[in-house]
């Protein structure tokens, strides 16, 4: 066998064992390996293919990136006209419907009953899918051409765009096809894909799209369908037009056979007889719509026989046997009247549209978010304007788009205020700052905030009600209203204000009588001692979500390090960038937080579970990273390892920095580095700045030289521990944090090596191997017990 041979057979064997992958994921929605697996078998059909050009074919599953791009969509002429669907928007509609449908069959269906009623109809239900119609045709099982519907009769050719959704077989599977087969169906996005690319355009600064069905069109109908490939369109099979061949005598069992041949349908289709069933999938699938994957506006039944289909007939454009049910509509025209500006806990002055009110999906609505100032010029609004807003389940509504033709001659800018609504402090628009290599630059962000902050009685208000709130200080009995009274009655001019209520000024207040208050200042009291990451949480620091929170406290142990981590430091922790960072370092640095935040201290706040820097974070430190960190243009990871194996601190880099001839001798740092390292170090400020950030990591116990004598210091230094089975008292999580916080490594399997495995109930073969090799074992109690003695608690 030649060479060529033997790959032709792999080639084959690899296309048919990916299609067979892609038809259990795509159509059958049980995914048969694991992404990694088929990525396996991608890549290595991708190799036999740029060795072999030659046993290249349009359906192999490579074949889905897009060629070159075109000038223009040829025509198709569809032969079967591609039609649309009578809609009926009222119950009533649909019984007519029916009824047409009873009497057009009359002929054919069985004798009705006594009450002139006909027998019933089975219709083929589906959900009506807002995309866009295409239509695949498909001979001898290949994939030949994809064609928009355009006006029914004349579409585009659109081929090379379709080939490039995933869900679309390129060739047919199975056996029992026609020979010529032309599947009708919609392309769409799910809302997830919609979400996922709007939020990559924000980030690219690129367009964002409307709605789904906007960008599912605008994706398919690309000149280049590269940037089809790129987009998450996804396809779904309704009916068929052209057929050269046999085809199963129901709508139901036709779609089943096309699932068969690797052609996805709808999950949602069911087969239903009569009006009722009817109604009882419209009702079913309208109580489901927000919890699909993508969007629909309504349901579709079909008469089920073919048959049937056929004697009934088309009247103008629409089948008779076929009709759309529509739910209410989500989007609708009204008027904006307004737009006013709400201040949050942050600051942030956010437009909101004051509307028109108008009815969308049985709700009247009157308000809609805007979102920030970026969005109110991304949509052209202007004061008066037509709008089209949106209602999406228990979303806020939104505006989508503006209907330029409708403004009127007197329509009106819409203007940031100067100073805040509420405090009549000025409003600054925010800055974004983007450090990078050895470069700061500055540009305008997209929010605006009053820099009133707590003398705002708008952000005072927020602030306390984040303060108090659940996950928080978590004060029960103090809700929204009576935060407002504190703050309007002059109670409250900060969270610390909290602590030193008295009875006599919470009686009074409205909604309050004697015991009311004393639980009130009860719940206030039981706050006293939160966790330091609930306290942390609790202050409301711009980004810094629960997460976060829990991610400071735990890492650096205490208020005190928190507060004076310089942004570099906090950088360390996993998933705080430069930006969280500088917000961080920024709220610390402001006067009249750490005014606050001394008086809770003074006002009773104990903190709980203060203790030294984490283990596992004083060991990521290194320093080459820290080197990197520091952003020296021209130095990156590489050149930071080469200078840290050649100089070995950071005074020596200083040094070696202004000692060109020994820099000169340096391998791997290009001239242009070595000027940009020697640039950098003799800015005194820079010099300085990498001194303060090493002196803090020293501080910290997390410098290199340092790292390992704290380790070394610790009671199970040395020491690997396995955590296995359930623990009671805390999560394995938490254990392993403070197994790790006395200086174990803890490892995930047993070995010979194991000092130790800590087994909770339900311990499986973790523990069997830990005695086989004669490890010690503890239980939970143990654990416990030996925290205990080196001072930490469960
Ligand atoms: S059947 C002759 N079924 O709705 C039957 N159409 O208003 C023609 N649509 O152009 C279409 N989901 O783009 C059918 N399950 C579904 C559908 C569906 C969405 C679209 C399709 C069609 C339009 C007609």
């Amino acid at each position: 066998m030649t060479d060529a041979q033997t790959a032709a057979e792999r080639i084959a064997q690899l296309r048919s064992e990916l299609d067979a992958h892609n038809y259990r994921y795509y159509v059958l929605d049980e995914p048969s390996v694991p992404d990694a697996e088929y990525d396996r078998l991608f890549r290595e059909l991708q190799a036999l293919e740029e060795a072999h050009p030659e046993l290249v074919t349009p359906e192999s599953p490579t074949q889905r990136v897009g060629g070159n791009a075109a000038s223009a969509f040829g025509e198709v002429r569809h032969e079967v006209p591609m039609l649309s669907l009578g809609n009926a928007f009222e119950e009533q509609d649909l019984l007519d419907f029916d009824r047409r449908v009873r009497e057009g069959l009359a002929d054919l269906l069985p004798a009705g009953d006594l009450f002139g009623g006909g027998a019933e109809v089975e219709y083929s239900c589906e959900p009506k899918l807002d995309g866009l119609a295409v239509s695949l045709l498909y001979e001898n099982g290949r994939l030949v051409r994809g064609a928009t519907r355009g006006d029914g009769t004349t579409g585009e050719d659109i081929s090379a765009n379709v080939r490039t959704v995933r869900n679309i077989p390129l060739r047919l599977q199975g056996e029992g096809w026609p020979e010529v087969l032309e599947v009708r169906g919609e392309v769409y996005m799910s809302r997830a894909g919609f979400e996922a690319l709007n939020a990559r355009a924000v980030e690219t600064g690129g367009k964002t799209f409307a709605n789904p069905r906007n960008a599912a069109a605008g994706s398919l109908r690309q000149l280049d369908a590269k940037i089809t490939a790129s987009r998450p369109l996804e396809f779904c099979a309704y009916g068929v037009g052209r057929v050269d061949g046999e085809l199963p005598d129901t709508q139901i069992e036709m779609l089943e056979a096309l699932k068969r041949w690797g052609v996805p349908i709808s999950r949602e289709l069911k087969l239903v007889k009569g009006a009722a069933e009817c109604r009882a999938y419209y009702q079913d699938i309208g109580e489901r719509r927000d919890s699909l994957a993508y969007e629909i506006d309504g349901v579709v039944f079909k008469v089920n026989r073919i048959e049937f289909q056929r004697e009934l007939g088309f009247r103008a454009r629409e089948p008779r046997w076929a009709i759309a049910h529509k739910f209410p509509a989500r989007e609708e025209l009204t008027e904006l009247l307004d737009v006013e500006f709400q201040v949050g806990r942050t600051g942030a002055v956010t437009p909101v549209a004051r509307l028109k009110p108008v009815q969308v999906a049985g709700v009247t609505v009157s308000n809609a978010t805007l979102h920030n100032m970026d969005e109110v010029a991304r949509l052209g609004l202007m004061i008066g304007d037509t709008v089209i807003i949106r209602r999406a389940g228990d979303v806020i509504p939104q505006v989508m788009q503006v209907v330029t033709e409708r403004r009127p001659a007197d329509a009106r800018p819409v203007q940031v205020p100067t100073v805040c609504p509420v405090c009549g402090s000025q409003v600054e628009r925010t800055q974004l700052v983007k450090r990078g290599k050895g470069k700061e630059s500055v540009s305008e962000g997209a929010i605006y905030r009053c820099v009133g902050r707590l003398f705002c009685q708008a952000q005072l208000k927020q602030s306390i009600i984040h303060f108090v709130s659940r996950r928080a200080m978590d004060i029960d009995g103090l809700g929204d209203k009576i935060v407002e009274q504190l703050v309007d009655k002059g109670l409250a001019k900060s969270p610390a204000d909290l602590y030193t209520l008295a009875y006599e000024q919470v009686v009074e207040l409205e909604g309050f009588a004697d015991l009311s208050t004393r639980n009130l200042l009860a719940s206030i009291a039981d706050s006293r001692r939160p966790s330091l990451a609930r306290f942390i949480y609790a202050l409301g620091i711009p980004d810094v979500g629960e997460e976060t929170a829990k991610l400071l406290a735990r890492a650096l142990g205490s208020l005190e390090r928190i507060m004076k981590a310089l942004p570099e430091v906090l950088t360390y922790l996993p998933d705080v960038g430069q930006e969280v960072a500088y917000e961080i370092h920024n709220f610390f640095g402001d006067e009249h937080n750490c005014k606050v935040i001394a008086e809770l201290l003074e006002r009773g706040i104990e903190l709980q579970e203060e203790g030294d820097v984490a283990a596992e974070f004083a060991a990521c430190a290194t320093l080459p990273g820290f080197i990197d960190k520091l952003n020296i243009p021209g130095i990156a990871a590489t050149g930071a390892k080469k200078l840290a194996e050649s100089a070995g601190d950071l005074e020596a880099i200083i040094a070696l920095s202004q000692d060109w001839l020994t820099l000169a001798t340096l391998k791997g740092l290009n001239e242009k580095a070595r000027q940009s390292l020697r640039d950098f170090f003799s800015v005194a400020d820079q010099a300085q700045r990498a001194r303060d950030v090493e002196a803090q990591l020293r501080e910290f116990g997390m410098h290199w030289q340092s790292q390992r004598k704290v380790v070394e210091g610790l009671p199970l230094a040395g020491q690997t521990w396995v955590l296995t089975g359930t623990l009671e008292a805390m999560s394995r999580d938490v254990a392993k944090d403070k197994l790790e916080s006395l200086g174990a490594k803890v490892a995930g399997s047993v070995s010979a090596k194991t000092h130790c495995v800590v087994a909770g109930p339900g311990a499986g073969s973790k523990l069997a191997k830990a005695t086989e090799l004669d490890v010690r074992v503890m239980d939970e109690e143990g654990l416990l017990a030996l925290l205990a003695e080196h001072g930490l608690d469960a």
